[in-house]
């Protein structure tokens, strides 16, 4: 893997899978964009990369639960870049983070559906011109095998909540939306792919939900960076892996009604409309 010269952005990379992503691309020469919102757990990232010799990493903070929160992200990255080589959309929270209730975000939207889904969509929006420069350049939305059909007459889940299938319909949103994604961008140069990366591994939101790890972060990294920097990745979009290998996700994630409603409503809620 070469990256020199190349920039990449990766949400959620102060913990988990991400950390693990963002150092490895750093090794691999890239200036790498971190995202989180813990500074300490920042700062001992950006400290291990440049103690490795390679270029120290820059922290970009920002709560994904609002969508303003999405909005300076997006802000503050195309104030230093003009050319965004690789956008992974991996910050995310799991089906029991913050407790087994129903909660909202800052907008008054489900906050699975918020922080794992529309933040993404909006950010992937808003980066877009930065990644288009850049072209050929690819987006990675890391979305999960938990996958729950959206119930278009309760998107926000008011009624019968289960943290599970928060995360699941979310989970697939990514999914959908990076279908629809790709095929707007078909002759741009960028492509968007999205996956599982592997199944509960040894990161603090299974440890939260009080499940047993049964994968490393180095599993799930690995299959992240194949769709990311992958030479057999390049040109093939809209896709869906599991782990190394291409998978079917959800029956939804296929229906273009069901996309076309989702894309209106996520346009629509992050007032891109
Ligand atoms: N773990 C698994 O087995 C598994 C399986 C399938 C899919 N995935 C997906 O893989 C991705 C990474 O998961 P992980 O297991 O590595 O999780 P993790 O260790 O809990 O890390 C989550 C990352 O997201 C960031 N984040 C969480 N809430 C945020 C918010 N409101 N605003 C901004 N950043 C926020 C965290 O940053 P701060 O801590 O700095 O806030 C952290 O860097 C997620 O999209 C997850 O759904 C994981």
């Amino acid at each position: 893997m070469k990256m020199d010269g190349k920039t990449v952005l990766i949400t959620g990379s102060t913990d988990g899978v991400g950390r693990y992503v963002a150092a490895r691309l750093a090794a691999a020469g890239a200036n790498v964009l971190i995202h989180g919102r813990d500074k300490e757990r920042a700062k001992s990232l950006a400290d291990d990369i440049r103690r490795q010799g390679h270029v120290e990493p820059t922290f970009y903070p920002a709560d994904l639960s609002s969508l303003s929160g999405a909005r300076q992200l997006a802000e503050a990255v195309l104030a230093d870049h003009q050319r965004l080589d690789l956008f992974i959309s991996n910050a995310g929270i799991g089906s029991r983070t913050l407790g087994a209730e129903r909660r909202t975000s800052a907008d008054g939207h489900e906050l699975r559906f918020a922080v794992n889904y529309l933040s993404g969509f909006l950010l992937a929006y808003l980066l877009l011109p930065a990644i288009k420069a850049s072209a050929p350049s690819r987006i990675v939305n890391v979305a999960s095998l938990g996958q729950h059909p959206i119930d278009f007459d309760d998107v926000m889940i008011t009624r019968g909540y289960n943290g599970g299938r928060a995360y699941s319909q979310s989970k697939l949103s990514q999914i959908m939306f990076t279908i629809d994604l790709a095929n707007e961008l078909k002759g741009s140069g960028v492509t968007v792919n999205s996956l599982h990366p592997a199944t509960y591994m040894n990161t603090t939101m299974v440890r939260e939900g009080g499940i047993t790890p049964i994968s490393t972060v180095e599993q799930g990294g690995e299959a992240i960076l194949h769709l990311a920097v992958g030479d057999d990745m390049a040109g093939r979009s809209g896709l869906f892996f599991n782990g190394m290998h291409e998978a079917q996700a959800n029956p939804q994630a296929y229906d273009p009604t069901a996309r076309k409603r989702l894309r209106a409503l996520s346009l629509e809620l992050t007032g891109l409309a």
